[in-house]
């Protein structure tokens, strides 16, 4: 159940974008935007916009962006109908009562009502730790060092000794369906006895927050030894361990440039609480291509904190690559002699911390030092085979320039000729990939994204063009239809603007509240806020514009030739008068007035 389009429109025109997000970020004119720090990344200079005339935010550090109501559930972790209510009490507007089935509540919010539950629960554990109950566990706290402000920070809690008080909390607040409870992750069945019982009891409780600071699962930690020592949350709705990471809803506004990654809860509130805010860990599980995107909306740069044992340098070589692969910079920060950064700074400090960061080790020089470990140096035929290992993992590097750097590196390092490495590198290169030579190893799937890039490029810098200068409409109309525009959402929303512009009622802001989902709206709004920094004089845009027209027809045409049923002959036809149009389009030049 949602409300009335135009009543949601109403709350949006009567909550002026930039009036609200300066209630919660200092804004300067620039123009005809205004810019701001970023609320959602870490940054020094203001690349987070807002434009009063499209009624739009948009960072171009992190893509954060959207509409009035976007904002409110990105900072305040709303509901879009929580933004709504919000927005609509702000400028006095009377909304009508959602009527809700339980039947359809529980259906369509099986997600909120566990997140419901999880924020409860937390509130719960919390509570049990301020109480003459947890005076046990809240000592555990105290003597492991973390302050009082921490705990509350942290929002750490305790789950007593009672093995259904939680079930029996949320029976009481209402939360009755046995089925959701078990999928909540909080209560779990005793099949031997056929009772629901709590799924952590007696644990020293960890909350676990997604980015948006909801709770989404717990770890539990038994006080002192036993066995096993952390329970985490299973997989549930709103628990996906492959994509969440602890500390993240406060690393991501560090302001620093680089985030800290380690194995524990404990590691992260130890570094967090020495002042290092940008510590997270991931939730007892290996490192994922997941985390490493989630990481790559924040930071270029990642510095692994492992545990300085076999199980830690194992963990962070699997890290690695990984983290490469989605293109961040790592480094691995040295603990010696100390076990985790929890020991480390307890025993020296946060400054000789600070010093070991500035010290973290490229990534792959240490993959280089731990290669080193398996082969007896002082033996010629072993020393042979580290250089041809070493040669082997220089491929990693695509790039030449780069490769060539760390070759250099490597070769001064063990006191050998840069000359010799780099012809054990194209020998090396030879047979392990029959004959691709080494400087040309670009895949062909890393240009085919490319490209593909460049034509949604193409069609994000029109719809931004368009709806900045909507007298364009008219020049692009003749050439450039909706359909022209491929990708599924790039489709509707140009779907949507074509749409206004023909009724004369342009309003880009409105096309974001069609979309319910916070991603999508960011999708949506990047779609509107497409830059081309080059561009300075009339001439260059005139000229960016027609090339903009034939590629993205281009596109349309090569688009629908693909997915053209061979039956359809009039589809047929299109396509070819289509491939005479652009011939014709190869000479067109717009001009602007
Ligand atoms: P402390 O011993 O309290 O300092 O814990 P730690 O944070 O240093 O944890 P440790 O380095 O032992 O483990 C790293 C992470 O692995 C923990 O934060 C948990 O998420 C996870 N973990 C550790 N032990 C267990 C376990 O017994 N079971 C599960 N499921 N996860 C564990
Ligand atoms: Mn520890």
């Amino acid at each position: 159940m949602r409300y009335p389009e135009e009543l949601i429109e109403e709350v949006r025109m009567q909550n002026d974008i930039v009036n609200v997000i300066s209630g919660y970020v200092r804004l300067t004119r620039k123009g005809s935007s205004y810019f701001g720090l970023c609320p959602f990344h870490n940054e020094k200079s203001p690349s987070f916009s807002v434009s009063p005339g499209k009624q739009m935010y948009y960072c171009f550090g992190c893509g954060a962006g959207g509409n009035v109501f976007t904002f409110l559930m990105e900072y305040e972790s709303f509901t879009f109908v929580e933004a709504v209510k919000n927005l609509a009490q702000r400028a006095g507007i009377a909304l009508p009562e959602l009527e809700y089935s339980r039947e359809e509540q529980l259906k369509a919010d099986k997600k909120s009502v566990i997140m419901e539950m999880n924020k409860l629960a937390a509130n719960y554990f919390y509570k049990q730790l301020q109480s003459a109950n947890g005076v046990r566990a809240k000592q555990y706290f105290l003597e492991r060092g973390l302050s009082e402000k921490t705990i509350k920070h942290f929002g750490l809690g305790f789950s007593n000794i009672y093995s259904d008080d939680l079930y029996q909390y949320l029976r009481q607040k209402g939360y009755k369906d046995n089925g959701l409870l078990k999928e909540s992750g909080l209560v779990r069945e005793d099949k031997k006895h056929g009772v629901l019982t709590d799924a952590f009891w007696n644990r020293v409780m960890f909350p676990i927050m997604d980015i948006n600071n909801r709770v989404i699962g717990f770890g539990g930690r038994v006080m002192g030894e036993g066995q096993p020592k952390y329970l985490n949350t299973n997989e549930t709705l709103v628990f996906d361990k492959s994509r969440n990471l602890y500390g993240l809803n406060f690393a991501r506004t560090a302001r620093e440039d680089y985030i800290l990654v380690c194995e524990g809860y404990m590691d992260v509130i130890a570094m967090q609480q020495a002042g290092f805010t940008n510590a997270v860990a991931s939730l007892g599980t290996a490192f994922t291509s997941g985390h490493a995107r989630l990481l790559g909306r924040y930071v270029k740069e990642v510095i692994l904190v492992y545990d300085s044992d076999g199980a830690g340098t194992k963990a962070a070589l699997r890290a690695i690559p990984i983290l490469r692969e989605a293109g961040i910079r790592t480094r691995v920060l040295n603990m010696e002699p100390y076990k985790d950064p929890d020991e480390f700074i307890k025993n020296l400090g946060a400054d000789k911390f600070r010093e070991r960061i500035v010290q973290a080790q490229n990534s792959f020089l240490f993959e280089v030092q731990v290669l080193e470990k398996e082969y007896q140096m002082e033996d010629p035929e072993s020393r042979n085979s580290f250089y041809k290992a070493v040669a082997a993992k220089l491929l990693v590097f695509r790039e030449e320039l780069e490769r060539e750097t760390y070759l250099e590196t490597i070769a001064k390092l063990y006191h050998i000729e840069a000359k010799q490495l780099r012809s054990l590198v194209t020998s090396v290169s030879l047979t392990m990939s029959g004959e691709t030579p080494v400087n040309k190893p670009k895949s062909g799937i890393q240009k085919k994204t490319k490209k593909e890039d460049g034509r949604l490029y193409s069609q994000r810098l029109l719809l931004t063009w368009l709806i900045e200068d909507p007298a364009l409409f008219d020049k692009i109309v003749p050439y450039i239809q909706a359909e022209d525009f491929t990708e599924g959402c790039y489709r509707t929303v140009a779907h949507m603007l074509y749409e206004q512009w023909e009724k004369k009622e342009l309003n880009p802001a409105r096309i974001i509240s069609r979309f319910a989902g916070e991603e999508e709206q960011k999708e949506v709004a990047a779609l509107f806020n497409t830059e081309l920094k080059e561009i300075t004089t009339k001439e260059e845009k005139e000229k960016a514009l027609s090339e903009t027209v034939y590629k993205i027809k281009e596109n349309s045409i090569r688009y629908a030739s693909e997915h053209l049923d061979p039956t359809d002959l009039e589809g047929l036809q299109r396509i070819v008068n289509g491939r005479k149009e652009l011939q014709n389009l190869r000479r067109l030049h717009i001009f602007l007035d």
